[in-house]
């Protein structure tokens, strides 16, 4: 079965066409960066308007690349939720129109719930039960998945996501945007070290699965700016800022060093107190952009290994935002009798 994957959630225009849900045929995304670097995050309005001027050269190219006619598409899914309201519109549309048009089936896809199929694209079928990460600059959530497409979540980030930190870091130590590739490649440099530093690694209890990564941000922030110190003189807000030594080219690649193991040993802590309350998995299922970083990948890798359990990450095209695993998991989700129409709403927020 051919579908047509469409996703334009937040920062990146993407369409893809996808085979049985696994072969990718193309996957065609067109992203924002310049546009929205100079204001150091994504801004919503010029966000939809840059999807808007894209999206039909984008599926087009998609359906080129694949090497078939529009005709031979035979359902469409996009992603409808979560994102932003603006962006989410324009993608969802465009999936309207094209399915209206070719009288073929309309499939709603959950973002977040696709970035957990993206490890199976182009690869085996993931084996189930899995345990499930999701690990985006909007989302840092912990799955039981019992299939692709029959998850419950067990826990999610009580505050910042952990890409959304990667991103404030990178600003803080001024690497840019975006954020989370440059922390990755300024942390992982030769005589990097990540013990420099002794950065707080959120607990919440004994058995919470959700992660804070809000403490984590500001302990960088102080390292690098420096402490406030409350005010001496009471009733006057005179904040008096410990000054900070220096940001070297070295204390910055140990920050970024430091940092990500405290992202680490908080990721790998919740998912060993995940496995041990839901009990055994055969897989271990990661999506989102985080998963692209180098370090946590190594640490999945490791962490799968010791407890047993089937790694499935995606390839490095496919963690970040894309539309082969919108296409994908529609095509499981139309399988299971998922079949939308016209009335289909975008939803700013996640259903999973
Ligand atoms: O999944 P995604 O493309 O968008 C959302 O659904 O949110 O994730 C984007 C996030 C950004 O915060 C970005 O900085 C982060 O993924 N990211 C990384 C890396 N590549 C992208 N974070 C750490 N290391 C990377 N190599
Ligand atoms: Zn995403």
């Amino acid at each position: 079965m051919i579908v047509l994957g469409i996703e334009s959630s937040c920062d990146e225009t993407a369409a893809a066409v996808v085979v049985d849900g696994r072969t990718v045929r193309s996957s065609v995304v067109a992203s924002q960066y310049e546009l929205h670097e100079m204001y150091g995050g994504v801004v919503p309005e010029i966000a939809s308007r840059a999807h808007e001027e894209c999206i039909l050269r984008v599926i087009d190219e998609a359906i080129d690349r694949a090497g078939i006619t529009r005709e031979m598409i035979e359902a469409i899914a996009v992603g409808h939720r979560p994102g932003l309201i603006g962006s989410l519109l324009v993608g969802l549309s465009g999936a309207k129109a094209m399915s209206w048009a070719l009288g073929v089936p309309l499939v709603g896809v959950d973002h977040v719930q696709a970035h957990l199929w993206a490890g199976a694209l182009d690869r085996s079928m993931p084996a189930y039960p899995a345990l499930g990460l999701v690990i985006s600059g909007g989302h840092s959530s912990i799955y039981s998945l019992k299939s692709a497409t029959e998850l419950s979540r067990l826990g999610a980030t009580i505050d910042d996501a952990v890409g959304e930190a990667f991103d404030k870091v990178a600003a803080i130590l001024g690497l840019g945007h975006p954020g989370g590739p440059r922390v990755d490649a300024a942390g992982g440099g030769l005589g990097a070290d990540d013990r420099a530093f002794d950065f707080p690694v959120s607990r919440l209890g004994k058995e919470s699965l959700d992660f804070s990564f809000s403490g984590l941000k500001t302990a960088v922030l102080y390292t690098v700016k420096g402490r406030p110190t409350p005010p001496r003189v009471a009733g006057k807000p005179v904040l008096e800022v410990a000054k900070p030594e220096p940001m070297t080219p070295e204390r910055v690649r140990d920050v970024a060093a430091s940092f990500q193991r405290a992202v680490e040993r908080a990721v790998l802590l919740k998912l060993e107190r995940a496995l041990e309350q839901t009990g055994a998995k055969q897989s271990l299922i990661v999506g989102g952009g985080v998963a692209a970083n180098s370090r946590l990948r190594g640490a999945l890798e490791e962490f799968a290994d010791k407890k047993g359990l089937e790694l499935v990450i995606p390839e490095m095209k496919y963690c970040i935002d894309n539309a082969a695993m919108i296409a994908g998991l529609g095509y499981e989700l139309y399988k299971s009798g998922r079949v939308d129409d016209l009335t289909l709403c975008a939803v700013p927020t996640t259903g999973c």
